[in-house]
């Protein structure tokens, strides 16, 4: 299929052939319809590795992950950068005229999932949905998905074996036969990224994928003592014939948990629980207070 030049990327292409003819970005639509997403995005909470992507990149991964997955059931494995959200929401506003049928994010935050169903229920997206979800406990989806997309805690400090848990239920999701992305660093300059890259792609062929495409540098994030730092897109394609070795079962393995989420932070947390719906947009009462002019003082 020969891309067609007006697309918002210019990536590498793809290996299907699309379902309809892709239609010229619009981009300021499009950056505003994933301002609209950000806007309702829970902040991130650091101790769980969660950062979230600069919106300029948002904005070409959702169109990259919508071209990838159109057509198909898409799992992500964690999303507080709500990738998700923007890849449904852009489609559902005729911004994009291609995406997947279906979406659903799988996270432990209650905070995130319910962002997510917000905004579903506000903008009446049909086939965009989310559940509460640990990766140490089995995935068990009511229904296998097409491909998974997951942007995992980086296992700077454990070669990358937080990312082949995340991986690993995706995986499973896609009952060991689909096709995944994963998002994670990137850096010539750095050791632990490449040691990190080679741990994913020595497990994905350890369970029955292999590389299929990789896009090098692409996504910047709010990180204060790593502005730099850079993440890829890294493309696992099943092998024909693919099964699953066992069961999806609870990760209980210690050693797989040490340093999940960086140094001396293993996983400790059922669920992040909510304890209030907050509107992510605006100023919350306990941010400031008001001092009044003198006239009203009386
Ligand atoms: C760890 S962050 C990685 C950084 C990424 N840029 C982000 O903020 O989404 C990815 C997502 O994984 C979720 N997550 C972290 N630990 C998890 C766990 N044990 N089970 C399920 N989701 C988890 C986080 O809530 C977050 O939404």
């Amino acid at each position: 299929m020969a891309r067609v030049d007006t697309k918002l990327s210019s990536t590498a292409p793809p290996t299907t052939v699309p379902s309809t003819e892709r239609r010229r970005v619009d981009l300021r639509k499009a950056i505003n319809a994933v301002s609209d997403v950000v806007q309702n995005r829970p902040r991130p909470l650091r101790i769980f590795d969660q950062i979230h992507m600069k919106t300029g990149d948002m904005v070409l991964q959702s169109e990259m992950i919508a071209d990838w997955a159109d057509g198909k059931r898409l799992a992500f494995i964690g999303d507080g950068d709500a990738i998700s959200v923007c890849v449904a929401y852009l489609r559902a506003r005729e911004v994009l005229n291609f995406g997947p049928l279906h979406i659903t994010v799988f996270d432990f935050d209650e905070r995130t999932v319910e962002a997510v169903k917000n905004f579903a229920d506000r903008e009446r997206i049909a086939n965009l949905d989310a559940r509460l979800y640990n990766v140490l406990d089995p995935m068990e989806p009511d229904k296998l998905f097409d491909c998974f997309y997951t942007n995992p805690p980086w296992g700077a400090s454990n070669n990358g074996e937080s990312v082949n848990v995340f991986v690993e239920r995706g995986m499973e999701a896609t009952g060991h036969v689909g096709e995944g992305v994963v998002v994670i660093a990137d850096d010539d300059e750095l050791e632990w990224p490449k040691r990190v890259l080679a741990s994913v792609q020595g497990f994905a062929a350890r369970h029955g994928f292999y590389v299929s495409r990789m896009q090098r540098k692409l996504h910047e994030y709010h990180l204060d003592d790593a502005p730099d730092l850079k993440s890829c897109n890294l493309y696992l394609t099943a092998l024909p014939g693919n099964r699953a070795a066992a069961p999806s079962a609870a990760i209980t393995d210690t050693l797989r948990l040490e340093n999940f989420y960086g140094l001396s932070q293993r996983p400790t947390v059922r669920y992040v629980r909510a304890k209030r719906r907050l509107d992510y947009g605006v100023a919350h009462e306990d941010e400031y207070e008001l001092e009044l002019l003198s006239h009203d003082r009386e």
